[in-house]
C-alpha cells in the first residue's frame, strides 16, 4: 500500500498540535508530549488529554458474526465510559464497501481515534488516506492493517495456529487431515494456517501425516464450512483422523458434517472460546479452542485510543513491539497471549467468568469419564 505512508513526524500527534507542526512551539510541545514516560501518559484521562473536550472513539466493525465480537465490544465500551470517551460506531456487515463508507462517515461525524476490524484490509486504502489526511490515528484491531502509522492490536495469531496444531497432533500423531481455513480476506487466516504450518510441516513431510483437503471458508461461515467438509468426506471416502479448523463457528459446521457422516471421535480444532464450542469439548466432540480473552482486547483498545489521542506516538504505548508485517512494513503491536482449552483445562474459563460451568457441562455425564470441570464433587 504505497500512498498509505506516515505524513512526517506529525501523523500520531493529534489536533492542534500536529495542525501546526509548522511552528516551533507546537514542535517543542510535541517533542515534550513525547519524552513523557508512557505509562503517565496512559494515566491522563481521555477527556483531559483534548483539553476538557470529551475525546470520541469511533469502531467500524467487521461483522458481529461470532458471540466474541459483542464480548469484544461490551468490554471496549466499558473501558472508554471509565476514560470519559464517547463511544461511536458502525457494522459492516462483512461488507468491505459499506465499511468504507462507514469510516467515512465516522470521521465525519468528527472522532479523535478509529478502531477498525478490517473486514478486507486491502480494501480500505481510500478510507484510511482521509483518516490520515485528517490527522486521526488508526488502530487495526484483531486484524492487521499494513500501514506504518496504523496501530497493530491483536492476540499472536500464528501461536493460535500453533496451539491448534499442537493439540491436534497430541491426540492425533499421523493419518488424513483436513484444513479448514478462515476467510481468505482476512490477514489473520493466513497468520493462524502459517502457524499451524509451523507444527505439522515436519510430520506433512515426513509423510506421517496425508492433507486431503485444504480449503478457504469465505466469511468464517459455519454452513459453508460444513459444505465444504461435506464435500471433503466425499471425496476422501469419508476416511479422515483430524480436522485442523481454524476457528470455532465453522468448526460448529464441521461437527455437524462429521456427526452427519456417522463419524466420532474425530480430532477438531477451533479458537474464539464460543460457547458452544467449549460445550463440544467437554462433550468429546471439538479437541480445542484457542480462547482469546476478548475483554482484554477490548479493554487495550480503550486504553490505546485514550494515549493515542493524548498525543502519545503509536511506538510509545505502553507495552508496544515492533512489528514486521508480511509486505515489510514496520507498525508497532501488541500482541496480547491466546491460550489452549481443552477437556484437561476447561476449569480455566470458567473460573474466569468467560461461560458458566452449567453451559460448559450441558449434557455431560458427570462420571469419572467427565472431563475435570464436569465431574460430580467427590
Ligand atoms: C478472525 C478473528 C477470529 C474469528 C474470525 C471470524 O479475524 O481473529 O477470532 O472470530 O475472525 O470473525
Amino acid at each position: 500500500m504505497p500512498n498509505e505512508g506516515a505524513e512526517g513526524s506529525c501523523v500520531s500527534l493529534r489536533g492542534p498540535v500536529c495542525r501546526s507542526a509548522s511552528s516551533a512551539r507546537a514542535r517543542a510541545a510535541a517533542r515534550a508530549l513525547l519524552a513523557l514516560p508512557a505509562a503517565l501518559i496512559l494515566a491522563s484521562t481521555a477527556a483531559s488529554a483534548r483539553g476538557g473536550r470529551e475525546v470520541v472513539v469511533g469502531v467500524s466493525w467487521s461483522h458481529f458474526q461470532e458471540e466474541r465480537w459483542k464480548i469484544d465490544e461490551a468490554s471496549l465500551v466499558a473501558g472508554l465510559r471509565e476514560r470519559g470517551a464517547r463511544y461511536l460506531s458502525a457494522d459492516a456487515q462483512s461488507s468491505s464497501e459499506k465499511q468504507l463508507a462507514d469510516i467515512e462517515n465516522l470521521i465525519t461525524r468528527g472522532v479523535d481515534v478509529l478502531v477498525v476490524v478490517a473486514h478486507d484490509p486491502s480494501a480500505l486504502g481510500s478510507a484510511l488516506a482521509s483518516a490520515r489526511a485528517a490527522r486521526i490515528p488508526v488502530i487495526a484491531y484483531d486484524r492487521l492493517i499494513e500501514a506504518p502509522d496504523v496501530f497493530y492490536l491483536s492476540f499472536d495469531n500464528r501461536r493460535v495456529g500453533r496451539i491448534q496444531a499442537e493439540q491436534i497432533l497430541a491426540v492425533a500423531p499421523s493419518g488424513r487431515f483436513a484444513f479448514i481455513k478462515g476467510s481468505p480476506q482476512d490477514p489473520n487466516t493466513e497468520f493462524v494456517h502459517a502457524g499451524q504450518l509451523d507444527v505439522l510441516r515436519p510430520a506433512i513431510e515426513a509423510g506421517r501425516v496425508e492433507v486431503v483437503g485444504d480449503q478457504y471458508v469465505d466469511g468464517w461461515l459455519p454452513d459453508v464450512a460444513q459444505r465444504v467438509m461435506e464435500q471433503i468426506l466425499t471425496r476422501s471416502g469419508g476416511r479422515i483422523d483430524a480436522v485442523v479448523c481454524s476457528n470455532d463457528g465453522m468448526a460448529g459446521g464441521v461437527a455437524s458434517a462429521l456427526a452427519a457422516a456417522g463419524l466420532s471421535g474425530v480430532p477438531v480444532s477451533g479458537q474464539d472460546g464460543d460457547q458452544a464450542a467449549l460445550n463440544r469439548i467437554a462433550l468429546g466432540r471439538q479437541t480445542v479452542s484457542v480462547w482469546k480473552d476478548s475483554r482484554a482486547l477490548g479493554r487495550a483498545a480503550a486504553e490505546v485510543s485514550a494515549a493515542l489521542a493524548g498525543g502519545t506516538a503509536p511506538a510509545q504505548i505502553a507495552g508496544a513491539v515492533p512489528f514486521t508485517t508480511p509486505a515489510g512494513v514496520r507498525v508497532s503491536a501488541l500482541l496480547l497471549e491466546p491460550v489452549a482449552i481443552t477437556r484437561a483445562n476447561l476449569d480455566r474459563v470458567i473460573d474466569a467468568g468467560w461461560a458458566t460451568r452449567a453451559s460448559v457441562c450441558r449434557g455431560v455425564d458427570a462420571g469419572p469419564q467427565a472431563p475435570p470441570a464436569c465431574r460430580a464433587p467427590k
